[in-house]
Order: structure tokens, then sequence, then C-alpha cells
């Protein structure tokens, strides 16, 4: 267990060098990119997530909270909440594993589920399915990192230091399930936002894969395909 884990966090380390990144950088450039231009989504004037996640745990009174993915604890500390719990297999949080291994262990329900590990859409598919497993009644759960303002932000392999990854692609699939309530708040790089009740906006949009959707479908229509919402409509849609 010891071996894996240590392999596992120097996997991640190397994937995540300067050097590789570069490599991938220029892989996506000459293969992949068809030369679209910024969105032009700006984050700076609005809420953070530590203020926006804080915020939703007060006014819903809710007493324990989740985070996958944790890094150097800056959300992770920041969250005043009676239980907490923080997963990733390299640095920070409460528990030194992936989030599967953990949720393969787990048996304890959360109030909000803050996701933000690896950013690659199947990751992050995986993630809210098992959220929703362990989320209690009136719960939330939360996706950072969903609103990419260009090609490169959420090409996957990652390729730059700023990176969303693809989980822009987890969030429209959600928004075609029946099931649950989905919306994106404009706010630090787009934080998903999850509800286990039934959909109020549902989109349409066919896909057999989700992870082959075009990047140029969302880049001609981040509000609707996202259903971007600024956070001061959201706390009504709470
Ligand atoms: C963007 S950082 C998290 C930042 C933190 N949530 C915050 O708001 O300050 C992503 C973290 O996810 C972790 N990670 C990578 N793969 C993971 C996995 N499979 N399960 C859980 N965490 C993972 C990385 O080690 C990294 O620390």
């Amino acid at each position: 267990m010891f071996l894996v884990k240590f392999l596992q966090s120097k996997i991640i380390r190397l994937l995540n060098s300067k050097k590789i990144l570069r490599i991938f950088f220029y892989y996506h450039k000459f293969f992949n990119n068809k030369g679209l231009k910024d969105i032009g989504f700006d984050f700076s004037n609005k809420k953070n997530r530590k203020f926006i996640v804080q915020d939703i745990i007060n006014k819903q009174n809710y007493s324990s909270y989740l985070e996958i993915g944790c890094f150097d604890d800056e959300l992770f500390d920041a969250i005043k909440i009676n239980r907490k719990v923080g997963v990733d297999p390299v640095t920070g949080g409460t528990e030194r594993l992936t989030s599967n291994q953990f949720f393969y262990k787990n048996k304890e329900y959360f109030d909000c589920i803050f996701i933000d590990g690896l950013h690659t859409f199947k990751q992050v598919k995986k993630d809210i399915e098992n959220s929703l497993k362990f989320l209690n009644k009136d719960g939330i759960i939360l996706i950072h990192d969903c609103l990419p303002n260009n090609f490169y932000e959420q090409a996957t392999p990652r390729c730059q230091f700023t990176w969303n990854g693809d989980v822009w692609k987890a969030i429209v699939e959600c928004r075609t399930n029946k099931d649950l309530d989905v919306y994106t708040c404009y706010a630090d790089f787009g934080i998903g936002i999850i509800f286990n009740r039934p959909n109020k906006n549902l989109l349409k949009y066919k896909s057999s894969n989700f992870s082959k959707i075009k990047f140029i479908d969302y880049h001609k229509n981040p509000y609707d395909l996202m259903n971007i919402v600024e956070y001061e409509k959201l706390k009504n849609i709470i």
C-alpha cells in the first residue's frame, strides 16, 4: 500500500512538471487547437470559492463538509464547520488517498461536497457519481474549475500551469440528466453546483459519450450549455 501511494504521488508530480507540460502544449497546438480565441470570462470582481462555500454552509446550516483534492489546504483550512474531511493522494486534507480509494472505504454522509481533485472528465464524472451516493438529503455538490477561458485551459493531457481540465464536459452531461438540478456559478474559474432534485432547466444535447464533445460547442455558447448564473441569483435558487 505504501509503495502504491508513493508511486501515485510521483506520477502526479511528474505529469505536472514544466518539461512535460511544454511537450503536451506543443502537441495540442499542432494537433488539436482550432485557433479559438479567449471567451473573456473575468473572475477578478467576483466572490471567491472560500466566501461562496462558507456562505452556502452558513445559510443552509450545514454541519459536514468533504473536499476532494486539497493541495495546500487554502480552502480546506478556511472552512469553518463541525465536521470536515479532506482527501488528497499527495498533500493537504485529512486522508492521504485518491478519491476512488476514499469512496471505496467511506461510510459517512456529507451536507456539502467540494470536488477539486483530478480535473479530467472521467474522474470528475466518477467523483460526482460517488458524491451523490454519500450526499445528505438537501445537500449540495460543488465542482471547481468548470469555466475554462480557452482551449489550452481545458486540454487534456494538461499542458500549462493554469488548468481547469475538461471538468466542463461532466457539467454538460449532468445538465442532460432530468434528476439533477445543475448550474455553474460565474465565480472563481467556474463553480459547478449540483442538487439531487428534478432538473429545472434540462439541456437537450445528445451524445453517446460526453468525453468526446467538442470544445467549439462550449466556446459558441457557454452560457446556455453550462447554465451560468451569478452568485447573487444562485443564492435564491438554493
Ligand atoms: C487544484 S488542487 C486543489 C485545490 C484546493 N481544493 C483549493 O481549493 O485550494 C488539486 C489537488 O487534487 C489532488 N488530486 C489529484 N488527483 C487526485 C485524485 N485522484 N483524488 C483526489 N485528489 C487528487 C492533487 O494532489 C492536488 O493537490
